[in-house]
């Protein structure tokens, strides 16, 4: 008999005479994994990557130290790894250059474009891994919004919605597996889904953000490919911090016009929004654990202030407790290797 089974001590006098003592399924690592409501997996993660022209290329991105943007050739070398650990799928993000950029984001559709090529060789590399695209004009345009702006600055809704079915179509046609609109113009799910229904394209899949917030947790992302805004800010299309309902309507909006997927974004400030989200949705629900997310715990690991490995996997399955079924982080492949050991 181990030790745990005999009779406590001091069981008599002191003891207290409880029916339940919770800490009786804490005594050991084996009854708490076997209590232990939720879990990360491998299965679990998307890996959000960059991709930028030339070849040779591995530039390290100052703000997200140990994310890079790759030219092609590397890029496949590193999805091959990827693949390897076992990461089910990957979100493609294009550095593009300021002389392809214009007003409207045509580069976006390009058939030979830098998105689009880069799909076709990641599918005959390496087919099994799933593609998710990012469908939002901001990488393309020259003034750094998600959308076609007038002439008094102003973000056009249904212009815009045209564009992102060109660029859903033109994805879907090199192969993605998974357009993700994270724009957020109303209406898109609706006219990119019928657009690639009667393109054939039945079963390439979308992602829907659906509740992306207008964050100041994007900054570095914004570093990494270039595309801050060049005036104003995001906040007549991306949501108000301070609105949790709201999320709701666009999730329910976007389920009603063919989202596969929903995602909230950012994660951890917006944990009570995955939750709210989990319990109305019925599809699953992605979280975008987002690059000010990832660069604080990396700031404050590089000076020795947190447990970084730990912090990393605490952070991540506070986002799989909330309700997310996916998570988009640029940890994925340190967490597949801490993972599988
Ligand atoms: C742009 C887009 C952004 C992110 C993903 N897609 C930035 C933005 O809306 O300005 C942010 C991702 C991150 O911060 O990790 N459509």
């Amino acid at each position: 008999m181990s030790l745990e089974n005999q009779p406590h001590q001091n069981s008599t006098a002191t003891s207290l005479n409880l029916t339940q003592r919770p800490r009786r399924l804490r005594r050991n690592e084996t009854i708490r994994r076997m209590v232990r409501e939720n879990v990360l997996t491998v299965d679990d993660l998307i890996y959000p990557m960059f991709v930028m022209e030339g070849e040779n290329q591995k530039v390290e991105i100052p703000s997200m130290p140990g994310c890079y943007r790759f030219s092609l050739d590397l890029l496949l070398k590193e999805i091959a790894e990827i693949a390897s650990l076992g990461i089910p799928a990957i979100a493609l993000f294009p550095v593009i250059s300021e002389s392809k950029k214009d007003d409207t984001g045509s580069e976006s559709y390009n058939p030979n474009g830098l998105v689009q090529q880069t799909v076709k060789a990641i599918k005959q590399n390496t087919p099994d891994i799933l593609v998710i695209t990012d469908v939002a004009l901001d990488p393309f345009t020259s003034h750094g919004h998600d959308g076609v702006v007038d002439e008094n600055g102003v973000i056009l809704n249904d212009p815009t919605v045209e564009v992102l079915v060109k660029m859903s179509l033109s994805q879907a046609a090199a192969g993605a597996d998974m357009v993700a609109p994270s724009d957020m113009m109303d209406g898109r799910i609706g006219a990119i889904r019928q657009a690639l229904d009667a393109a054939g394209f039945i079963d390439t899949k979308i992602l829907a953000y659906s509740a992306k917030y207008a964050s100041a947790y994007y900054g570095p992302f914004r570093d990494a490919l270039d595309s801050a805004p060049k005036f104003g800010d995001k906040k007549t299309y991306q949501m108000d911090p301070g609105n949790a309902k709201e999320a709701i309507k666009e999730v329910s909006l976007d389920i009603a016009e063919g989202a596969d997927i929903v995602m909230v974004k950012p994660a951890l400030a917006y944990l009570d929004v995955i939750r709210q989200v989990k319990d109305y949705s019925s599809v699953p629900v992605a979280a975008y654990n987002v690059s000010g997310e990832y660069a604080m715990i990396k700031a404050a690991a590089a000076n020795g202030w947190i447990d970084e490995k730990k912090v990393i996997l605490e952070t991540l399955l506070s986002m799989k407790r909330a309700g997310a079924d996916l998570i988009l982080t640029y940890f994925a492949k340190e967490v597949a290797l801490m993972l599988h050991k």
